[in-house]
């Protein structure tokens, strides 16, 4: 049958004409008013039942958590807050849900309490908006760079390399438990992990990405990838979403240019699109901000923040002049950062990144030009012989949401470096090829998704911007 979203019904054009509506009931209130939601909007449609007239065994069975479905003629409303209700002609219940079990009551609920029943916490109006937010903004990036004529990219999960080169990888194997496979000296021989080779789950897309740019010339990634590090806080999760874009004939101001006028689009689409979610979560963070001491409260509201990475030009500067602000800040002096600052050569910390972006600069900052030893080996040498043509963005909140870098497209720089850092060449012949025929400069990004939704929603922790967040002990579903 027919049914109509709440989200059109609320605009008030169907008034006088019967419709169908179908939802999940958040509340019912003296046997006479069910608020309805369909997850199309926060706001629920009012249905006024007609309870002197209605089956007593019917009215029991409209329930917080209960899926019904309601036919009646809409007419303006007469009470406040609300445009439009209907009247009830009819009721039917489509799958009960019994009131002294259902988890979701009709209050405000802790993020831990939802986290723990994660299967039902798209019923809250919080996960409403924050997923309708990273579908929008899931959805501006495929656009931003459709329009722009790359190549979306898909790159495999199982693979044989470990891109970053970090050793933070999850084994694939289908070994049988009871059947381990062992080498000569008794240890698990991954070389039977897939086949005849040691497999695990993706890092990073980048270095297939980068055979399809030496080709297609512009292509993105947008998958998931794994990581077995560092989960247990409240920016990192062992499974997110990356996008990364890699370009052919790019140098690394341009690929400066592309990331940030691809943050800002995709902002200004969530704010266009999901005006109504927004300002929900901009209250949501209002009232959390109340409860902190005045010196913690942010400056800015989650709204602010987001016009102001719109209007404001990103501070580029080097890793070099950072570490100079970073070394003779207060908060170094008067021993405030966790980790000090010591000079060049230290790695930043997210405490270094979000001093420079919400003390220092008040401004999204895009960090180049790296110390080679913290970073990849892939990325371009400078002719500084120190550093490589590696850039950070850093926004408010979050520290760094994307890494990316020139490529080093030099086979002998390449090949040294690599032998360097112990990297077998010969496991990645496929990678240095790209570097024997037609090699040409290029560069890319990475994008950590989860972190500009979290970022975009004004969430405090990332597991609460995916759907099933994988961690440490949490992949019951
Ligand atoms: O800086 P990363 O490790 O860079 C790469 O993987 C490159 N191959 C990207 C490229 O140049 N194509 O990761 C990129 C971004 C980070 O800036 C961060 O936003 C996000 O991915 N990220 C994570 N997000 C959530 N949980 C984690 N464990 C993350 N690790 C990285
Ligand atoms: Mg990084």
């Amino acid at each position: 049958s027919q049914r109509t979203k709440i989200k059109a019904l609320l605009t008030g054009e169907h008034v006088g004409t019967e419709v169908t509506v179908k939802g999940w009931v958040r509340a019912f209130r003296q046997n006479r008013f069910i608020a309805l939601n369909d997850g199309s909007t926060n706001n629920n449609i009012q249905i006024v039942v007609d309870f002197e007239n209605t089956d007593p065994a019917l009215l029991k069975r409209i329930t917080v958590g209960a899926a019904i479905s309601v036919t009646g003629t809409v007419i303006a409303s007469l009470g406040q807050g609300q445009t439009v209700e209907i009247p009830a002609a009819t009721i039917e219940i489509l799958g009960d849900s019994d009131p002294e079990k259902y988890p979701i009551q009709p209050k405000k609920h802790s993020l831990e309490f939802l986290r723990e029943n994660a299967h039902l916490r798209f019923r809250t109006n919080t996960f409403g908006a924050i997923f309708r937010v990273r579908n929008t903004l899931a959805f501006a990036i495929h656009q931003f760079l459709q329009d722009r004529g790359f190549v979306y990219l898909h790159t495999p999960i199982i693979t044989g390399s470990d891109a970053e080169g970090a050793g933070e990888t999850f084994h694939v194997t289908n070994f049988d438990l009871n059947n381990i496979p062992k080498t000569d000296t008794g240890e698990i021989d991954h070389k039977q992990d897939f086949f005849g080779r040691s497999t695990n789950l993706t890092v990073s897309g980048q270095l297939e990405g980068e055979l399809g740019a030496m080709a297609l010339s512009d292509i993105y990634t947008f998958g998931p990838t794994f990581r077995a590090e560092n989960s247990n806080t409240t920016r990192h999760l062992a499974e997110f979403w990356m996008i990364e874009p890699e370009m052919a004939f790019y140098d690394l101001k341009d690929n400066a240019d592309l990331a940030e006028a691809m943050l800002k689009y995709v902002i200004n689409a969530a704010l266009e699109k999901n005006k109504e979610d927004l300002e929900f979560l901009n209250q949501r963070l209002a009232e959390e901000e109340k409860q902190k001491p005045q010196n913690e409260r942010s400056e800015l509201s989650l709204l602010d923040k987001l016009q102001f990475c719109l209007s404001n030009d990103f501070v580029r500067i080097s890793y070099t002049e950072a570490i100079d602000i970073l070394r003779d800040s207060p908060a170094n002096k008067k021993k405030k950062f966790q980790y000090l600052i010591e000079g060049w050569g230290a790695d930043l910390q997210s405490e270094h990144e979000r001093y420079l972006v919400e003390k220092h600069f008040k401004k999204p900052v895009i960090l180049t030009d790296y110390p080679k030893d913290i970073k990849s080996f892939y990325m371009r040498q400078n002719d500084d012989g120190k550093t490589v043509a590696a850039m950070d963005i850093l926004f408010p909140g979050i520290g760094e949401i994307v890494g990316g870098s020139q490529r080093e497209e030099r086979l002998d720089r390449l090949e040294q470096r690599m032998d360097e850092l112990g990297i077998p060449k010969d496991e990645l012949w496929w990678f240095l090829d790209t570097r024997r025929f037609g090699t040409c400069p290029h560069a890319g990004f990475g994008l950590g998704f989860e972190r500009l939704v979290l970022f975009v929603t004004g969430m405090g922790n990332i597991r609460d911007v995916i759907p099933f967040p994988r961690f440490p002990k949490n992949a019951e579903f």
